[in-house]
This record gives structure tokens, C-alpha cells and sequence, in this order.
């Protein structure tokens, strides 16, 4: 079995992680960075990594920075073109960071999300806030680039200058209910295949609103209800998503899936859960390549 990952660098904690756990399994293994990838469109398409021809894989796993996302997800599309089969495709990556798109996507299929909307203009705020319940409403950017990509806003005043000031970057955004948290719980699943592996619950640091893995959240495993599998499951399918961290508020109305991530840091994870999460990873991919 030969896996490729496509990494910016084989020092991440996750790639080095996963790359571990490929050799592991007997496996050999390469980290490519994705923009050293030179992609050739010919009968029939090749590629190269600084100029050499690649040689054969059998599978690879994108783990694709946002800051590099369009040329990566080429990469990924070109190698699908070259008939190798790829843990989470382009289609699916993509979706996964567009935040309105996932949303749309999850609720089309009855996952629970949020109450939310999206606008392109600041336009009728008051009518806004109501349509997803009042105040307080976050903000996210639909396309975070940078952190931070979610606001709370408490105030209609304090909504108006998000608003103009994230819209007059050229941002795009999308306001959703501020779910409080008194008894409810913000909790993270990863998914591979058609499995939940793992649960963690996440805290924010004492004074901070968001649960943030940049701000410092701290991270708990838990166990969860079957129905929360089921649930995590169906929301990384319906993104179109192999491998996924799925995050959702548990609040006292039930379930409500608000993020769906591509590549999953595993260090977090693991760390809290006290195991190897990346082999069963890569035992996914294996299953693809097998396939
Ligand atoms: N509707 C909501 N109500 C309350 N808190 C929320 C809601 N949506 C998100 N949060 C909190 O805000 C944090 C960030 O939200 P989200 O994951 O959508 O943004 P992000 O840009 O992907 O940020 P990150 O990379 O930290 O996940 C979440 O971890 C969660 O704690
Ligand atoms: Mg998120």
C-alpha cells in the first residue's frame, strides 16, 4: 500500500500523526505539499513534485490549509482525474468551508442547524435578528480566511458596526441565534466513514464567550447517545465528507449542527481521548484504495 498526504509541511502534529500510523500499518508514505504539485494536462495527465513525475499511489489524504485552498482542491481534483481514490474529495472540502453552503446542504437533509440567515447587505437588521430569534446573534464570515471568523453581537448597535465593517471588507456573512450555554454543551465528533470515533466536549477559557480551539478551549471526551452518532454521521455525508470533525450545541431543544470540518487537528483529540485516532484514518483510506 503506498498513501499520499498532502501536507504544507510533514511537521504538523496531524501529518506526522497520520503518516505514523500509515507506517504503522505497513504502508509506505510520502508528504507532498500540495503547491509544489505541478499538475499536466496532457493524454493522459501526469504530475510532477519539483519537476520529478510522481510515481504511482494508491491513495491520498488532502489535509488542504484554507490559505491554500484553491490550488490544493486542484490538486485533489487532479488526483481523482488520475483515477486515485482520495479520503474526502474536492466537491466535499469545499463545502465543508463554505459556511452558508454546509448549512444549507445540513438542513436541506433535516440535520438541525442554527437558526440562521445570510444578506449581502446590512438592510433591515431588527428583521434579521428576528428571524433567528433575538438578540444576542452571532456573525460569522462565511469564508473565514483569517481568524476570527465569528462575532457576538448583543446589541443592535453593536450587530450594525460588525455588519458594516465586515461587509465593506467584501466579506460575506451570515447571522445565526446565539446559542447560550447554561446546561448546554458545545461537542465535537470526528467522524471516519460511517462512525463517530470520538467525542470531546469543549469548555471555553473562563470569560470567553466561544469555544474556540485558537482561543484555548479546553477539550473533555465524552460519551454521547447513540441518536448523536447517527446525527454526526448523517451531517458529515450529507457535507460529503469522509473524514470530518462535526461540531454541534446540544442545547435543551435538542441537537444543532453548526460546523462541519474537513481536516480535523488530531492533537486536541487525541489528547483528550487518550488514543490513536490516526489509524483508524488511515484504515479508512486503506478501505478506498481496497475498493
Ligand atoms: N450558533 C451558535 N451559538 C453559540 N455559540 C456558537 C454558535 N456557533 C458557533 N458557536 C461557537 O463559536 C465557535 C466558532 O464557531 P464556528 O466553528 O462556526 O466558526 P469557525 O470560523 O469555524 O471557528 P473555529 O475554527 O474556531 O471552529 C464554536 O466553537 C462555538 O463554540
Ligand atoms: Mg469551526
Amino acid at each position: 500500500m503506498h498513501i499520499t498526504i498532502l501536507s504544507r509541511r510533514a511537521g504538523i502534529y496531524s501529518t506526522r500523526r497520520l503518516a505514523q500510523a500509515a507506517r504503522l500499518r505497513g504502508a509506505r508514505v510520502r508528504v507532498l505539499d500540495p503547491l509544489r504539485v505541478e499538475m499536466h494536462l496532457d493524454q493522459p495527465p501526469g504530475a510532477f513534485y519539483q519537476q520529478r513525475r510522481l510515481s504511482r499511489t494508491d491513495v491520498v489524504i488532502p489535509r488542504i490549509a484554507p490559505s491554500i485552498q484553491p490550488y490544493g482542491l486542484a490538486v485533489v481534483n487532479h488526483f481523482a482525474l488520475l483515477g486515485i481514490p482520495t479520503l474526502n474529495d474536492a466537491e466535499g472540502i469545499a463545502a465543508s468551508r463554505n459556511k452558508m453552503r454546509a448549512l444549507q446542504l445540513l438542513a436541506a437533509s433535516g440535520v438541525p442547524v442554527p437558526p440562521t440567515v445570510m444578506a449581502a447587505t446590512a438592510g433591515d437588521l431588527k428583521a434579521m435578528v428576528e428571524l433567528v430569534g433575538g438578540l444576542p446573534v452571532l456573525i460569522k464570515l462565511i469564508t473565514p480566511s483569517e481568524r476570527p471568523g465569528v462575532m457576538v453581537c448583543e446589541t443592535l448597535q453593536s450587530m450594525e458596526s460588525a455588519l458594516e465593517a465586515v461587509l465593506s471588507m467584501g466579506h460575506n456573512l451570515l447571522v445565526q441565534r446565539y446559542v447560550r450555554r447554561r446546561r448546554e454543551r458545545d461537542l465535537r465528533a470526528l467522524v471516519v466513514g460511517d462512525k463517530a470515533i470520538a467525542w470531546v466536549e469543549r469548555r471555553p477559557r473562563p470569560g470567553r464567550l466561544l469555544h474556540t480551539l485558537a482561543r484555548g478551549a479546553k477539550l473533555k471526551a465524552v460519551r454521547v447517545p447513540a441518536a448523536l452518532d447517527k446525527l454526526a454521521v448523517e451531517a458529515a455525508r450529507v457535507v460529503g465528507l469522509d473524514v470530518a470533525a462535526v461540531d454541534l450545541l446540544e442545547a435543551g431543544t435538542g441537537p444543532m449542527v453548526f460546523d462541519v470540518n474537513s481536516s480535523p487537528g488530531l492533537k486536541g483529540l487525541e489528547a483528550a481521548t487518550g488514543r490513536d485516532l490516526a489509524l483508524p484514518i488511515v484504515g479508512r483510506a486503506e478501505e478506498l484504495a481496497r475498493r
